[in-house]
């Protein structure tokens, strides 16, 4: 297995991080996911927009340009032979002594890729559907940004495997505001495919976005707005995307069943679709 770090491909084994490195002292850094299906890249420009702005925002320099992380990527791709699975990218703010603030404006940002075998498609979750749990949803207020500071997130998804099962959808306010590694959405009875709209208070999903494309290319009803856990239980279908699950279907939230217990045909169709994109 190799992994790419400043710079270099290297084995994993032989791939070490300081102890002074900012990632691990002060979570200060950002990371992006994209899946890897047949080989190639999904919607990874995508990931390489949202992952430029996440560090825009907490002022690192982007160490690359968007062509160069894309050679990257697949350079490990095919190093590692990867034919569906995850590439998973972070950078941090460096290595430097322990000082809350930002070091020197020189100091080179920690780069670390590495690539996951998983199967996505073949997921025998997708066939059955996923069980969910609600819990509180603990993090800062600018969960926009795909910061590495995930410990809410942590303790979310230990939450559902505790309770048995595969996600945590986080709530504020008595409204779902996504899972602890997706973004959440229900069907309601007439049809209407809701989620909640972007903001600082929860992360754009690159894969919500093309799900929404998809939905409205194919004249399906949707609404960005806020839903509540009481309208979740009651939704004919729900279901949950990410660049991990691609869409995956809800049927349970609580340990009540949504709509008849089982994977939604909308929900089908959509995770379908989004394959077929995928391809
Ligand atoms: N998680 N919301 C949160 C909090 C997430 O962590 C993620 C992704 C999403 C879905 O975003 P996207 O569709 O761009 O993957 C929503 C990744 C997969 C992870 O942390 O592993």
């Amino acid at each position: 297995r190799t992994v790419y770090l400043n710079g270099s491909f290297v084995p994993f084994e032989e791939a070490r991080i300081p102890i002074m490195d900012r990632g691990f002292l002060f979570a200060d850094g950002i990371y992006e996911v994209s899946a890897i299906l047949d080989g190639r890249l999904v919607d990874n420009e995508a990931h390489l927009a949202r992952l430029d702005r996440s560090l825009g925002e907490i002022g690192i320099r982007n160490p690359y340009p968007t062509d160069a992380w894309i050679r990257l990527e697949t350079e490990l791709v095919a190093r590692n032979d990867l034919r569906e699975g995850l590439v998973y990218m972070q950078v941090t703010r460096g290595v430097a002594e322990r000082d809350f603030a930002f070091p020197a404006a020189d100091t080179p940002p920690s780069v670390v890729m590495f690539t996951q075998k998983k199967s996505i498609i073949g997921n025998p979750l997708a066939e059955t559907g996923a069980k969910v749990v609600t819990v509180e949803d603990l993090r800062w207020k600018r969960r926009d940004i795909k910061s590495v500071a995930l410990l809410a997130q942590v303790l979310a998804k230990q939450a559902a495997a505790q309770a048995g099962v595969a996600e945590a959808w986080m709530v504020e306010d008595g409204a779902v505001t996504e899972g602890s590694s997706s973004t959440a959405f229900i069907v309601t009875t007439d049809r209407r495919i809701v989620t909640r709209p972007l903001s600082t208070a929860l992360l754009p999903g690159i894969t919500r976005a093309a799900v929404l494309r998809l939905a409205s290319e194919e004249n399906l009803t949707v609404e960005e707005r806020l839903f509540s856990v009481e309208e979740a239980y009651a939704a004919a279908e729900a279901f949950y995307t990410s660049a991990s699950a691609f869409v995956m279907p809800v049927i349970a939230l609580d340990d009540r069943a949504i709509g008849a217990g089982q994977p939604g045909p909308l929900t089908r169709r959509l995770r379908d679709l989004y394959i077929g994109m995928a391809r």
